[in-house]
């Protein structure tokens, strides 16, 4: 067994299965968890609740450097205005450089740490011990997502998610900074057949031979 530190890099678009993955994994390995898209978030909130501009990247970057990793709400920025806020903030790159500094240092946490986003074994975690690329159809995505919201006791419009779900993915591969791609070492799942379980079984037998050698 591998007695060094474990970094686990988990990428991939909006609603494929990540977040379920990352935190199974971490949970089975004892490892810490950083969704990182949730550092984009805040800044991205921090920014709207002080009615500042979301344009203005000297300025989003002063937020960045400043935000406390600690106290991330998930549940106040889950929101979709804060997602649309984020992937704004998320092309400027000193924000980047900013947040992934926090992010590194996230990552060194002992025993070992899962980090999920979209740079993470492309930028952020270039050296970790494993990586995946988790993806899906847009169709599957956006399904997922309906049945999430409809789940909640909340009302939602499929072909709206799913053309939301397009222009973020678009948004976020095509910016020059960091854009969402696989890193060429990343193993690939595609969770629109297999299920997130499925996934999950997949990616524990990869990480457990990769603890072995
Ligand atoms: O995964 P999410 O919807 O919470 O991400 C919010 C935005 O932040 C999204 O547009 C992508 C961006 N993001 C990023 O650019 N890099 C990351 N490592 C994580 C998220």
């Amino acid at each position: 067994m591998k007695d060094t530190h474990i970094i686990i890099a988990i990428d991939g678009p909006a609603a494929a299965g990540k977040g379920t993955l990352s935190r199974r994994l971490a949970a089975r390995y004892g490892l810490h968890h950083l969704d990182t898209g949730l550092t984009y978030r805040a800044t991205a909130k921090a920014l709207l609740d002080r009615g500042l501009p979301l344009d203005d990247e000297g300025l989003a970057a002063d937020v960045a450097r400043n935000l406390d990793l600690s106290s991330l709400d998930r549940s106040v920025l889950a929101v979709h205005e804060v997602g649309e806020a984020a992937s704004k903030v998320a092309v400027m790159p000193k924000v980047r450089r900013a947040l992934v500094e926090a992010q590194r240092d996230f990552a060194a946490t002992a025993p070992g740490t899962v980090l999920d986003g979209r740079d993470i074994g492309t930028v952020v975690c270039p050296d970790a011990l494993i990586k995946f690329y988790v993806t899906a159809s847009p169709e599957v995505r956006a399904q997922r997502r309906y049945e999430e919201i409809i789940g909640q006791g909340g009302s939602a419009d499929l072909a709206g998610i799913l053309a939301d779900l397009k222009k973020r993915d678009a948004r976020d591969s095509e910016r020059t900074d960091s854009p969402l791609k696989p890193a060429p070492d990343a193993h690939l799942l595609d969770t629109s057949e297999m299920g997130i379980e499925a996934a999950f079984e997949a990616a524990r037998v990869l990480v457990d031979a990769a603890l072995q050698t």
